[in-house]
């Protein structure tokens, strides 16, 4: 299994998802196709399908113009309002791309058709998963159509039960501003502040902050962490769903700093 990454408007990544045994491909939310197309093109790929992680435009924007050149190329997606919805699919439904297998967990409150697509290859070594703006690199989603209870239940019982090597592919770079608020909620996370130099480096070589893995984001994202004592300091309550709405109230007034 391979993954591109690819920068896409001024904050997004598009990803491409490779079985590298059989060439066959999928993109997610690929909301500028000109940039992945050639790609496929130019390395002999099969394009199977697109996945799309929710209706919001700058990841679901694309798919009317990558149906254009691929007319019969199937769109995967959880919400009947994304563009050129093909095939609508359900929490545990699978999905094969070329050997590597598809799970789509359903992760409603960012959105409330909003999908997350786990892989595993064969050897199941080395998964994936494709967030969109459910889980971000040391945060989360805002929550524009959910509750904190369903943030919960997405961040901890679908997502956080994958397993701890799942390598983390989400929607936005944002990691440098989520690990400001990370550092401003817990001070004393080492986690926090080692992760924060390794962003700082990858950046500065023009390198993607993603992917991280869920071992990772148990460490240092204020929001996987609403079960621990140091969370509960800041939000003034040891009730974990209680704690993920007032983290979610007090990161959308938050005034990241630069790091
Ligand atoms: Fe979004």
């Amino acid at each position: 299994m391979e993954v591109k990454v690819v920068p896409a408007l001024q904050d997004n990544f598009m990803y491409l998802l490779i079985d590298t045994n059989t060439k066959q491909s999928a993109v997610i939310d690929p909301v500028e196709p000109d940039k992945l197309m050639a790609f496929i093109a130019q390395e002999g790929l099969q394009l199977n399908c697109v996945l799309t992680t929710h209706h919001h435009f700058d990841h679901s924007g694309g798919n009317e113009a990558i149906v254009g050149m691929r007319p019969k190329l199937p769109v995967y997606g959880g919400d009947d309002r994304i563009p050129k919805l093909s095939h609508k699919v359900s929490h545990g439904e699978q999905l094969q791309i070329g050997f590597l297998k598809v799970t789509c967990f359903e992760t409603p409150c960012h959105t409330s058709g909003h999908i997350c697509y786990f892989v595993e290859s064969q050897d199941k070594k080395d998964p994936v998963v494709f967030t969109g703006d459910t889980l971000f690199l040391a945060g989360c989603g805002k929550f524009f159509e959910g509750t904190a209870p369903e943030m919960y239940k997405s961040l901890i019982k679908v997502l956080g039960v994958l397993p701890k090597n799942t390598l983390v592919f989400c929607g936005h770079e944002y990691a440098l501003n989520n690990l400001s608020f990370a550092r401003h909620c817990q001070p004393d996370n080492e986690a926090v502040k080692i992760k924060i130099d390794n962003v700082k480096e990858r950046l500065s070589k023009e390198l993607p902050s993603v992917p991280s893995t869920l071992e990772e984001e148990f460490k240092y994202n204020p929001f996987m962490r609403v079960d621990q004592p140091e969370i509960h300091i800041f939000t003034g309550t040891t009730d974990p769903i209680e704690s993920m709405g007032k983290l979610r109230a007090a990161k959308d007034g938050f005034k990241p700093v630069p790091l």
